[in-house]
């Protein structure tokens, strides 16, 4: 799995050239943006335009995309618009582009702001962010996560320095490259359709899901195995 992860640039070029769904032309690495007119800004053609042309071949739906699929609800229920604008106009992690003017990317703020309502609106399922549990990552204990992680996770991704059916999350490239972001939101969200349980879903030992503070510390511990520098990465 980390390994599919890792490869994920490929992966998404590999997608956009393989699919018959997307509108867009698969003439351009995903996120470089189209230089052909668009709808009117803030309409939903006009977001479907820009999301299969920037954002599509990285965060599609169900199993489609690498990254977070943003044409399901299931990212929808927890994360905030002023999230969704912060990711695209800043980047996230070392694997998400920044599309806003400070890094000479194409988007203003209030395309930013268009283009995440407008995304809530066509695959949101009409939910509004829930109050139990934030979108954005929360403090939280690593010496209770790794009791959370054993309990709760290792039967399907292993402990740390294993992995399991689902592959490992503890590996040192894969959290080199994972923002703790990006891990909150794997672990919020789930994936449904590859067999990822959304946080309040059953897990092992877990049969109403996790604490919101479970979380927290799920993450805190993965964070804590994150090597601090590439020499101590050993092949
Ligand atoms: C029932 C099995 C199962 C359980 C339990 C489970 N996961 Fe997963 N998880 C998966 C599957 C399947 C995937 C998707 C793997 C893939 O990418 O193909 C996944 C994906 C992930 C990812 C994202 C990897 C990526 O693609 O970036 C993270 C992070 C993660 N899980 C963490 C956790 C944590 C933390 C727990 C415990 C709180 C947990 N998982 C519990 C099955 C499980
Ligand atoms: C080249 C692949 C790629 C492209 C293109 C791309 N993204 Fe992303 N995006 C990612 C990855 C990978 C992450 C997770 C990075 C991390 O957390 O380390 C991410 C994270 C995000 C997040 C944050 C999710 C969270 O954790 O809250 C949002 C929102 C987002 N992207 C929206 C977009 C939108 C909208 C576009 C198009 C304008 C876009 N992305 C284009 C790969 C991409």
């Amino acid at each position: 799995m980390s390994v599919l992860r890792v490869g994920f640039i490929v992966c998404a070029v590999v997608m956009c050239g393989a699919s018959v769904l997307s509108t867009a032309a698969c003439d351009r690495l995903p996120g470089r943006p189209a230089v052909e007119a668009v709808a009117a800004e803030g309409t939903a053609e006009w977001t479907t335009q820009v999301f299969n042309t920037s954002c599509r071949g990285c965060h599609a739906q169900g199993k489609e995309g690498s990254a977070v699929p943003l044409m399901d609800s299931e990212y929808w229920r927890a994360a905030t618009d002023a999230q969704v604008v912060r990711a695209v106009l800043e980047g996230q992690g070392v694997l998400m582009p920044a599309f806003g003017p400070a890094a000479g990317g194409p988007f203003t703020p209030s395309q930013a702001n268009a283009l995440a309502s407008g995304m809530r609106a066509l695959w949101g399922g009409g939910l509004k962010p829930s109050t139990a549990i934030s979108g954005t990552v929360q403090a939280g204990s690593a010496d209770r996560g790794k009791s959370v992680f054993e309990t709760a996770c290792a039967s399907c991704h292993g402990s740390a320095g294993s992995g399991g059916s689902a592959g490992s999350v503890t590996d040192p490239m894969y959290l080199r490259l994972i923002s703790d972001q990006g891990l909150w939101t794997a672990v919020v969200a789930g994936r449904a359709a590859l067999g990822s349980p959304a946080w309040n879903m059953p897990m092992p030992n877990r049969p109403s899901g996790l604490a919101s503070a479970e979380v927290a510390d799920v993450v805190a511990y993965l964070s804590s195995l994150r090597p601090r520098s590439a020499s101590e990465l050993k092949p």
